[in-house]
């Protein structure tokens, strides 16, 4: 087992880049399966546990992937010969399911098991579904645990989305970009990943028009090639060190962002009393006083996004009075507001509404990563807390953040990655 021992206390100063984004690596990486050629894919965060996992799942069912450098693969999927893939390889990532829209656009027939991954609540899988039979599939769920989708023929149609999701706007432009004929999704997510996954597409391509706005329209091809591509930069691990550069009282300059894919951060952050400064490719974010509170909706793009609640949340724990935050995505997403209150923060959960009474400052504890962001939050507060934290259940947080040691190390934080015996785990908080 691994945890993180941080000793806090010590305010982050100095630059950090930021590595390609996860959520777009996992739509693109399945995606390639559509083309007829190699897809070189570059500025990838190839170290993350989720992504060295879909590679993992591509070569599972006959792809070619080659490391190119640590940033870079090439995918060669021509030889894919399986449209089956079970549960010993889903069970790691939610995104999983998006091998069943590629391989519906490819071989017209998926046979996937559903996914796991981090536990928000419940995650139906209902409107992918409506995509794919909306495109003449049909879809069954054979003991509540594999999806088995078919289509002799995928022709191109209208979709309404019935909840704005990501994972559903992903499915179905991967199954309608081979389908016959226009496939328009209207309610669909706006998401950055959503249009890099439609530049991907289109640069093999596709065409995809509309990704960014609540309609996409999508003409059918017959074939398609092969690329090379560079991933949008991460904006959840920006918005993440933006945060951890206020709560600890810094002053770090974040690169290789896009500034309009963290408006709504920045603006929360200013709102807080931080400074954000805005360059091409980078933001510099300081604080020299204790934060103001402010309340969070967190809302689909370009609202306030869901997987930058937790790390909120450390700031306004420590901010002057109270603040609201609410979660209009995910019915579980406050379990680490437990950890956060055993270092002292006073949070209160009432549904779907966490009331934040801000103090003065957060002293080290012994805690656990319940998910992804969750595990975000404690380094952050790790790194603001007074004290020691030990952060266990570290798998988390390995899934989404690159060099995570390193990149906070090199901003002066005091942590390391430390190994225990399995069974010091008895003792796990
Ligand atoms: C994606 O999850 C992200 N994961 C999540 O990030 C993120 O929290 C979420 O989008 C929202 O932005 C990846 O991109 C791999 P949704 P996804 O479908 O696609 C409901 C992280 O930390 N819904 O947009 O699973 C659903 O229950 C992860 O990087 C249905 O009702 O999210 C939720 O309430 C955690 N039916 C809402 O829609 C469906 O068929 C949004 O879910 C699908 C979703």
């Amino acid at each position: 087992m691994e945890k993180f021992v941080i000793r806090g206390g010590r305010p982050l100063r100095g630059e950090v880049t930021v590595s390609g984004a996860k959520n777009a690596a996992l739509a693109i990486i399945p995606a390639a399966i559509l083309s007829q050629d190699i897809c070189r894919i570059e500025n990838l965060p190839v170290s993350i546990s989720d992504v060295s996992h879909m590679m993992k799942t591509l070569r599972h069912i006959g792809a070619q992937v080659r490391l190119i450098n640590a940033n870079t693969i090439e995918i060669d999927a021509r030889a894919v010969n399986s449209f089956v893939i079970s549960h010993d390889m889903t069970k790691f990532l939610r995104a999983s399911y998006y091998f069943i829209g590629a391989l519906l656009g490819r071989f017209g027939r998926a046979k996937v098991a559903m996914p796991g991954g981090c536990y928000l609540g419940p995650r139906p899988i209902d409107q992918h579904i409506k995509g794919f039979e909306a495109l003449g599939a049909d879809v069954s769920i054979e003991d509540n645990a594999i999806v088995d989708a078919h289509a002799d023929r995928l022709i191109g149609s209208p979709v309404y989305l019935d909840v704005v999701s990501v994972g559903a706007t992903v499915n179905i432009l991967l199954a309608a970009v081979k389908a016959e004929g226009m496939t328009v999704i209207e309610n669909a997510a706006k998401e950055p990943h959503i249009v890099d996954l439609a530049n991907f597409l289109n640069s093999m391509g596709a065409d995809v028009r509309g990704a960014g706005t609540d309609t996409i329209k999508i003409r059918g091809v017959e074939k398609m090639h092969g690329c090379t591509y560079s991933i949008i930069p991460d904006q959840i691990e920006a918005g993440t060190f933006m945060v951890a550069a206020a709560a600890t009282f810094g002053n770090v300059l974040i690169k290789n962002v896009i500034p309009k894919h963290l408006e709504s951060i920045s603006s929360k952050l200013v709102e807080c009393g931080a400074q954000v400064e805005e360059f091409d490719d980078a933001v510099r974010v300081s604080l020299d006083h204790r934060p103001g509170h402010c309340s969070i909706k967190t809302m689909p793009h370009p609202g306030f996004p869901t997987d930058m609640q937790p790390q909120m949340a450390v700031l306004l724990a420590l901010a002057q009075g109270t603040s609201y935050i609410n979660e209009g995505i995910w019915s579980n997403r406050f379990r680490y507001a437990e950890q956060l209150n055993r270092m002292g923060a006073n949070i209160k959960v009432e549904g779907q509404l966490a009331v934040v009474q801000g103090v003065e400052a957060l002293r080290g504890a012994p805690v656990k990563a319940d998910d992804l962001r969750a595990g975000a939050a404690m380094l952050i507060a790790g790194c603001a807390a007074t004290g020691t934290t030990e952060i266990e259940e570290i798998l988390h947080i390995d899934r989404g953040y690159e060099n995570v040691v390193e990149k906070f190390a090199a901003l002066g934080a005091d942590i390391r990655r430390i190994r225990f015996p399995d069974n010091d785990a008895a003792h796990a908080v």
